[in-house]
């Protein structure tokens, strides 16, 4: 047996074992797990003693390279996916947006170009739906077919993003019929607009209003809205970046009586809250995106999410925007804010740090969150979000003693601060390897942009 790479001496974790093992790569496969694995005329021996092997993370939510707000996110995806294999992501699953009177076909092919020789981790789509005529409810389903499966409706941003409960029910519907699977953005659009008017009507400019427009009502509303919506269509539903107990509560109700729905939160609502808007002068506005940060207590509802799985998947919302120039555009109002924060590069350290060692799961269940869950949902799997034979070689070497101090000064991503600046997070990706190729090894990039592929996904079958 000849191997290009094997790995020596780990402690292999998927979500389900957790048991000493090499692995032999070859042509960027998984190609043999087993104890002491032969190592003559191997390409590279790696030693991992002392450190767990994982499959590599999926993160499901991302913005590289996309407009909003008269502005571009900061990160393209040469430095997004360069800063998200830093810490441990060897594929994401980004947003292709269909501008009003487009083609869902042209935004993909749009997402494609952006993409193209500079992604150096594998990458897939999603497809923001803002304009759904017969042509593109038709295109839904060629769209499946080749691979981009999951659509994203927004039930906020009226007269941008925003679709009406009548579109949501044909995307779903539609969706439904060909195995796809529908994203949803859940707060209650209409609501927040007449109150951001009434605040602004008060004098009511400052970023700290952002969050306190968009009650946790309007987000549980919107989910419990979603749900029933998808319960009518016969189609299952994803309901992204949740943030408080109110929509959680909509979501353990559902899937307690078997509805098929399933929802992520992201690390900033489990490590940051309201009180980062108290933040003196313009600072919040570094936490300007939504939904917004809540009051404290829901940390903790959500971590419980995660355990109990009211909540399958964490994901990073990545959509970077700088506090020099970009976030300043809301400097004198805080609805020119562009929305979104930074954080594709912490997301496993942060959740191994406040899950595992925080004693809330163990690390089979932190695998299933980051990588196995969304691999799974989003038609990925087996090729990603596991060790098995056959699989991609999408592996991370963690090292789970291992401390740093997240600081914009140190990170990877292309923005100016760091939404978790100061927070000491223990358990640190040591190598990361992209179908077999080593891409981070000791705290250094020697992976090559472009050279991260896209990945055409299955169906919808469920978790
Ligand atoms: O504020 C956010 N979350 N920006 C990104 C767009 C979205 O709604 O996911
Ligand atoms: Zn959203
Ligand atoms: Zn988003």
């Amino acid at each position: 047996m000849r191997f290009d790479t094997v790995i020596r001496n780990g402690t292999v974790v998927t979500a389900t074992d957790t048991y000493a093992s090499d692995i032999g790569i070859l042509e960027g496969k998984i190609a043999a797990i087993a104890a002491a694995l032969p190592i003559e005329n191997t390409g590279k021996v790696m030693d991992a003693a002392g450190m767990l092997v994982m499959p590599g993370g999926i993160d499901a939510h991302t913005h590289l390279d996309m407009p909003f707000g008269g502005t571009t996110s900061a990160d393209d995806f040469e430095t997004g996916t360069i800063a998200a294999a830093f810490g441990g992501t060897t594929t994401l699953i980004d947003f292709a947006i269909q501008q009003k009177g487009q083609s869902l076909r042209q935004a993909f092919e749009t997402w494609m170009k952006k993409a193209d020789r500079k992604a150096a981790i594998d990458y897939a789509f999603h497809c923001i739906i803002t304009d759904l005529g017969d042509a593109q409810l038709e295109e839904m389903g060629a769209l499946i077919h080749e691979g981009v499966s999951s659509f994203k409706l927004f039930m906020a941003y009226p007269g941008v993003l925003m679709v009406d409960d009548a579109t949501i029910f044909r995307a779903m519907s539609q969706a439904a019929k060909y195995g796809g699977l529908i994203c949803m953005h859940a707060e209650n659009g209409g609501v927040i607009d007449v109150i951001v008017r009434r605040a602004l009507a008060e004098g009511k400019r400052a970023p700290k209003y952002h969050a306190l427009t968009r009650p946790t009502s309007t987000e549980g509303e919107a989910t419990g809205r979603a749900i029933a919506l998808a319960e009518m269509a016969g189609a299952p539903v994803y309901i992204v970046h949740l943030s408080c107990n109110d929509a959680l509560e909509k979501v353990r109700e559902a899937r307690d009586r078997g509805v098929p729905a399933y929802a992520e939160t992201c690390p900033q609502y489990l490590y940051l809250s309201l009180e980062q808007m108290e933040a003196p002068g313009f600072e919040s506005a570094k936490y300007v995106f939504t939904p917004p940060l809540r009051e404290k207590w829901h940390q903790e509802k959500l971590w419980q999410g995660l355990a109990r799985d009211t909540l399958q998947v964490v994901s990073t919302d990545h959509c970077p925007f700088c506090f020099k120039e970009q976030k300043e555009l809301g400097k004198d109002d805080f609805t020119k804010i562009p929305n979104g924060g930074p954080g594709i590069e912490h997301r496993l350290s942060l959740i191994y740090t406040g899950g595992v060692h925080g004693g809330r799961f163990s690390p089979n269940r932190f695998v299933q969150l980051v990588a196995t869950a969304p691999a799974k949902l989003f038609g990925l799997y087996p090729r990603k979000g596991t060790i098995a034979i056959g699989s991609d070689a999408d592996l991370v070497v963690f090292d789970t003693n291992a401390e740093q101090v997240i600081s914009a000064s140190t990170h990877h991503m292309r923005v100016d601060y760091s939404m978790f600046e100061g927070i000491r997070v223990k358990g640190v990706p040591k190598s990361v390897l992209s179908r077999g190729r080593t891409i981070i090894e000791n705290g250094k990039f020697v992976g090559k942009a472009g050279s991260g592929e896209f990945i055409r996904r299955q169906t919808y079958s469920g978790m």
